[in-house]
């Protein structure tokens, strides 16, 4: 169904229980579904949050709002060399490029070494965010899927779909299959910020958002089926 994927993960998607840490076995379910993508020659690249590591200020006011950004891009870059490492552990090569030079953990950000990465068949992660404070690593994922020329952002997250109102506070809340960007944005309905869906509009990339811990999700939505919302014109 798609060729080009971007796969937007959350730091607490890979965390332990209390969302923090890493879980080896949740690392490992998503990392054999790659591998199994790759296998199938689609080309995938991740970018990965720091949930699980750091989180706004973590109650830490005395840091300032820059600082504590720049905190949780570096967090991005301990999931990043973890997935990587899970990943290749499964015989797949796998490049983590990161937003913020860091040379001797990781590759620097280049567009078409990444693309030429894909060309050879690895997995690339982009670690760092955008590079910038001020930004999600949603609005990251909206940045890297465009530049990419991704087909599509999936983005798994811990409900399984978008509904019209919080499904754990209401009982009543209806899951939508498919709602527009504007629809995402004027009804707030919280999927990604307003500034990731908007790159995702202006540059026509849909968006499916569908549940990470639902078994084989992420291959189920590559293969075209229906599962989750996703969110386009
Ligand atoms: P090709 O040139 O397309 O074959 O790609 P390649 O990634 O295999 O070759 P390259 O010689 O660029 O990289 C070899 C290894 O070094 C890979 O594991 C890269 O991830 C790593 N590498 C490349 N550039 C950097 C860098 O700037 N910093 C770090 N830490 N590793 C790098």
């Amino acid at each position: 169904m798609y060729k080009r994927i971007l796969v937007k993960l959350s730091g607490e998607a890979i965390g332990q229980d209390d969302g923090r840490g890493i879980d080896s076995q949740k690392l490992e379910r998503v990392a054999q579904q790659l591998v199994d993508l790759n296998r199938d020659n689609v080309q995938i690249t991740v970018v990965i949050g720091a949930g699980n590591f750091w989180r706004g200020r973590y109650g830490q006011e005395y840091i300032e709002r820059t600082t504590s950004d720049y905190m949780g891009m570096l967090a991005t870059t301990l999931n990043a060399l973890a997935l990587q490492e899970m990943i290749e552990s499964k015989g797949v090569p796998t490049r983590v490029q990161t937003a913020i030079e860091m040379k001797q953990i990781a590759e620097p950000y280049i567009r078409r070494k990444a693309i030429r990465h894909l060309e050879k068949g690895r997995i690339v992660i982009f670690a760092c965010g955008t590079g910038s404070p001020f930004f999600t690593t949603d609005s990251a994922a909206a940045l890297r899927a465009i530049e990419m020329d991704s087909d599509v952002i999936l983005l798994a997250k811990n409900v399984d779909g978008v509904y019209n109102k919080d499904p754990k506070k209401y009982e009543d809340a209806k899951k939508y299959d498919e709602i527009t960007y504007m629809q995402s944005i004027n009804e707030k309905l919280g999927v990604m910020d307003a500034t990731a869906i908007t790159l995702c509009m202006e540059n026509k990339i849909p968006i499916l958002v569908f549940a990470l811990n639902d078994k084989d999700s992420i291959k189920r939505a590559v293969n075209g089926e229906k599962i989750g919302t996703i969110i386009k014109e």
